[in-house]
């Protein structure tokens, strides 16, 4: 059999983890952007670190034609979050499958258009949750599965995005709604999905609640931080605000970004302090599951240190995994790093985690407490594996939907100030009854 041949769309800086993966093992086959001198400063990497030759560069109004010409067999969808719905369906509709970043799309309408072109086409959509790749996450699963705290009651999640990682959504389009549904879409789709499968259910009811506390214009005024500048790089005003991300410090930044701005005036370096945001950055969602678990999540993205704690607590016991990415966010300082993080972030350095049982009765038992691999803790190699081989995968586009559903309703929780029922919810994304 011929090897499939692959196209990505949208080569930003997530892209660069496919473009490297597919070019060393499988047909990478076309590339496809709004932007030009990005698609070139990927062909630049690929071909000095390969010395295969470019890869072809279609713009975005040539997508569907793209599939066509270049006979492409599977998309990765990598563009921003609200352009992945139409997309998906396109590329289903040509009969490709897809494999798209999380999260699947950003609305009910864009959903539905993804689940009917699926169930017209039959293609295979895939959505790349890696946080699921970690086998720190799959240990938890498997605990759970075993019973090792008998039926679980409560879920209690706590995620914090520090002050580096966390303003990165304020510097650019996920600190637009419309663009990133907020982060209870745009990250939270992670965590919800880690709820789904390590319960293995669904969620049933929502509620919650969210503002934008810390950063923003109104806020940093408030709080002493803001300074007077939109982007930060070449501003003499951002010098020595810890919040700002000169794109200067990084040659990939730099190259990716500042280089390609004359064509689309896409900013990668706003100031966290300034007009226009309409996410939160401060977000709690309780939730019911099928059979009765209760989730209790909280999401905040101005931290001074990063990770996460999620606790389980069944009828014989409580599960504990408690993750730190660092001690405390740095600001950016001048050098190379990898495009996919802001200077001063260290989550490739890797993570430490502690993971504990403790049954009823008893003395808490030690399961893991160390260090886990780079990449979110290896799963983002993990996950490429699985993607370039024609099995089994972990998570489909119904996988993507229950993500989404949980992040929807926190959305529209906060809106109305009501509690969202999601069966009725997810009728409206498209699932099949
Ligand atoms: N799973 C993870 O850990 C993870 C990490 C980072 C990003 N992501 C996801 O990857 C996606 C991309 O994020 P990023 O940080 O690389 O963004 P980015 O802004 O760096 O790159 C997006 C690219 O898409 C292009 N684009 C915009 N509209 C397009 C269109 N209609 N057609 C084709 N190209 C278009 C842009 O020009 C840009 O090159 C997002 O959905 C994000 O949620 C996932």
């Amino acid at each position: 059999m011929a090897p499939r041949r692959y196209a990505i769309a949208g080569l930003g800086s997530r892209a660069e983890l496919f473009v490297r993966a597919l070019a060393e093992h499988a047909e990478l086959a076309a590339f496809c952007d709004r932007n030009r001198t990005r698609m070139a400063v990927h062909n630049d990497w690929l071909t000095g670190a390969t010395g295969r030759a470019p890869v072809p560069c279609y713009p975005a109004e040539d997508f569907t034609a793209m599939l066509g010409k270049e006979r492409i067999d599977v998309v990765v969808v990598c563009t921003p979050d609200h352009t992945h719905a139409g997309l998906i369906a396109d590329a289903l509709g040509a009969g490709c499958d897809v494999i798209t970043e999380k999260p699947m799309a950003v609305d009910a309408v864009g959903c539905r258009r993804i689940l009917e072109a699926q169930r017209r086409t039959g293609g295979r959509g895939t959505v790349g949750f890696n946080y699921r790749y970690n086998p720190l996450h799959r240990q938890v699963r498997d605990l759970l599965a075993d019973r090792a705290v008998g039926d679980v009651g409560s879920v209690h999640f706590e995620w914090l995005l520090d002050t580096q990682h966390g303003a990165d959504y304020f510097r650019r389009w996920h600190r637009d709604k419309g663009a990133s549904g907020g982060l209870l879409v745009h990250k939270a789709s992670h965590h919800f999905d880690l709820v789904n499968w390590w319960l293995g259910s669904r969620p049933e009811t929502v509620f919650a609640m969210g503002r934008l506390f810390f950063y923003g214009e109104d806020n940093g005024a408030r709080h002493g931080l803001r300074r007077e500048y939109e982007r930060a790089t070449g501003e003499s005003a951002a010098d020595g605000d810890p919040f700002a991300l000169d794109l200067g410090f990084s040659p990939r930044l730099n190259a990716l970004y500042r280089d390609a701005e004359q064509e689309d005036h896409y900013l990668r370096d706003l100031n966290v302090f300034g007009p226009g945001i309409t996410i939160e950055d401060d977000m709690t969602v309780l939730a019911r599951y099928e059979g009765g678990p209760q989730l209790s999540y909280h999401l905040v993205a101005y931290s001074p240190w990063e990770g996460y704690r999620v606790a389980f607590t069944g009828s014989e016991g409580r599960l504990e995994l408690a993750v730190r990415t660092n001690d405390h966010a740095r600001p950016a300082t001048p050098g190379e790093v990898p495009v996919s993080l802001p200077p001063g972030t260290d989550d490739e350095a890797g993570d430490r985690a502690r993971l504990t049982l403790q049954r009823h009765w008893a003395p808490p038992e030690t399961i893991f407490d160390g260090p886990l691999g780079a990449g979110h803790g290896g799963g983002d190699e993990r996950m490429l594996a699985e993607l370039l081989e024609e099995g089994q995968r972990e998570a489909d586009h119904l996988a993507g939907m229950w993500s989404l559903a949980v992040g929807l309703a926190a959305n529209r929780s906060i809106a109305t100030g009501e509690a969202i029922d999601v069966r009725a919810l997810v009728t409206e994304l498209g699932m099949p009854s």
